[in-house]
């Protein structure tokens, strides 16, 4: 019998806190990602939650949940004040190639999750097998945007081929708005990322190939397979 997309997800979850209980220092602080992986891995790590000096949270749905779990969940700009490193973040993704990069924000958090990615030592990017391809576009690309931009920003980003639409009656954790750009062949996700985020009016983009995945735990039919970039 096949498994189940949540039993993947459960899978590689699993496989995710196995990798921070091994690989994260006793005391350190944990990155959490956001999305239904990200809530698995955030219900599995709550096992081993005595070896966190805390964790810091990429949108205020996992904060609560954390702190569902009486996981402590750190301000970031307190961890970086304090000279504190992050040595793991763990997340989902939409999209990842073989180069590592992804497409991410999905489910709109992709700003603060570029953030704390930014901070931490090494990305660990846990995905069913789904999310692997081979070329980037199919899953429409968010962009996240400042409100009053949105029209100026939607014509701007039709340059790029694809097709800019507003994610209907949604609000980011910053206030801002999403445009979700479908159709899109992303043939170099590196420029592209750039490109975007060169519009004004633009706070980010869900391209994460500048900085991309480290490590990728991949949940298959076989079992999960680990990548490294
Ligand atoms: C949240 O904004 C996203 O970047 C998620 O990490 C991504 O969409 C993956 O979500 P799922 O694990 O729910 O597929």
């Amino acid at each position: 019998m096949s498994k189940t997309q949540d039993q993947l997800k459960q899978e590689v979850a699993n496989a995710a806190r196995d990798y921070v209980a091994e690989h994260l220092p006793a005391g350190a602080i944990l990155g959490v990602g956001t999305g239904s992986t990200a809530n698995f891995f955030i219900d599995a790590v709550a096992a081993i939650k005595d070896r966190l000096g805390g964790a810091v949270a990429s949108s205020e749905a996992t904060k609560k949940r954390l702190e569902g779990h009486g996981i402590q969940v750190l301000d970031l700009n307190d961890v970086v004040a304090r000279g504190l490193s992050m040595p793991i973040y763990v997340d989902g993704a939409d999209e990842i190639d073989a180069s590592m990069a992804m497409i991410k924000g999905g489910g709109g958090a992709l700003t603060r999750e570029k953030i704390v990615a930014a901070v931490a030592d090494t990305f660990v990017c846990v995905c069913d097998a789904s999310k692997r391809v081979e070329r980037m576009g199919k899953f429409p690309l968010p962009v996240e945007v400042i409100p009053m931009a949105q029209a100026q920003v939607a014509k701007a980003l039709a340059k790029f081929g694809g097709t800019p639409t507003l994610r209907a009656g949604f609000v980011t954790d910053n206030g801002n708005v999403i445009l979700d750009i479908h159709g899109l062949s992303i043939v170099d996700p590196v420029a592209l990322e750039t490109e975007i985020n060169q519009i004004t009016g633009v706070v980010t983009n869900g391209l994460f190939a500048r900085r991309g995945a480290d490590i990728l735990l991949l949940a298959t039919a076989d079992g999960v397979q680990t990548f490294r970039r």
